[in-house]
């Protein structure tokens, strides 16, 4: 066998092609990606198979956002992109780049809570708090979507003539079905909602006469 074949069939390679081999393998695998989260910049190398929850909560300590099912089932780990909900365990950390990302630890301002987080406050909307961060990032999609007019599936009159339908405890339940609470602290969750959306009364199940018309909370 000659010199080349030799060194070709050699189960040791040259140490130069071993390493090109390694480099080619990890930039297959893996990209350093920029994630505006919160208003800050975080740029961090991830493999491409990373779900954003992961990235959050694993890479860059941002543990307010929650792992429940992993599988898209429970809205624990909701969090805003460019303002809609998602469930940041069937988002790839990869595909979030470019994107305005805000978790539970960006919706207050500064030290005054968004409307949402005092209305689950003061209304006692959770037990454990485990559902908790998702709920509310959730119910800041659900108010801002009824805000823009959207319908839901148990919305009655879709026409868009019709307008933006009330906002009634059915719809908010339809609106929230996504997140489920192990605790059973719904009641009071529709409550808060409804609270944080300063939505009126529901004429088929009222809401208790705390929740009603108390715009100044979401002020
Ligand atoms: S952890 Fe993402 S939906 Fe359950
Ligand atoms: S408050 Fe415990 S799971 Fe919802």
């Amino acid at each position: 066998m000659t010199g080349f074949r030799a060194a070709r069939y050699s189960s040791r390679r040259p140490p130069v092609l071993e390493l090109r081999k390694k480099q080619l393998m990890a930039s297959s695998t893996s990209s350093a990606i920029t994630l505006k989260i919160n208003g800050e910049k975080y740029t961090l190398p991830v493999d491409h198979r990373t779900t954003l929850l992961d990235a959050l909560r694993e890479r860059l300590d941002l543990t307010g956002t929650k792992k429940g099912c992993d599988h898209g089932q429970c809205g624990a780990c909701t969090v805003l992109l460019d303002g809609r909900r998602s469930v940041a365990c069937l988002q790839l950390a990869v595909a979030a780049e470019g994107r305005e990302i805000t978790t539970i630890e960006g919706v207050a301002d500064g030290e005054r809570l968004h409307p949402v987080q005092q209305a689950f406050l003061d209304l006692d909307g959770y037990q454990c708090g485990y559902c908790t961060p998702g709920q509310i990032c959730s119910a800041i999609g659900v108010i801002e979507e009824h805000a823009a007019g959207w319908p839901s599936a148990v919305t009655e009159d879709i026409r868009p003539e019709a307008g933006r339908p009330p906002l009634t405890a059915d719809e908010i339940r339809e609106r929230m079905s996504g997140n489920l609470c192990r605790c059973g602290a719904y009641v009071s969750i529709v409550e808060a909602v409804a609270r944080a959306a300063g939505a009126g009364p529901d004429e088929e199940r009222p809401l208790p006469a705390a929740t009603v018309n108390v715009k100044e909370t979401a002020a």
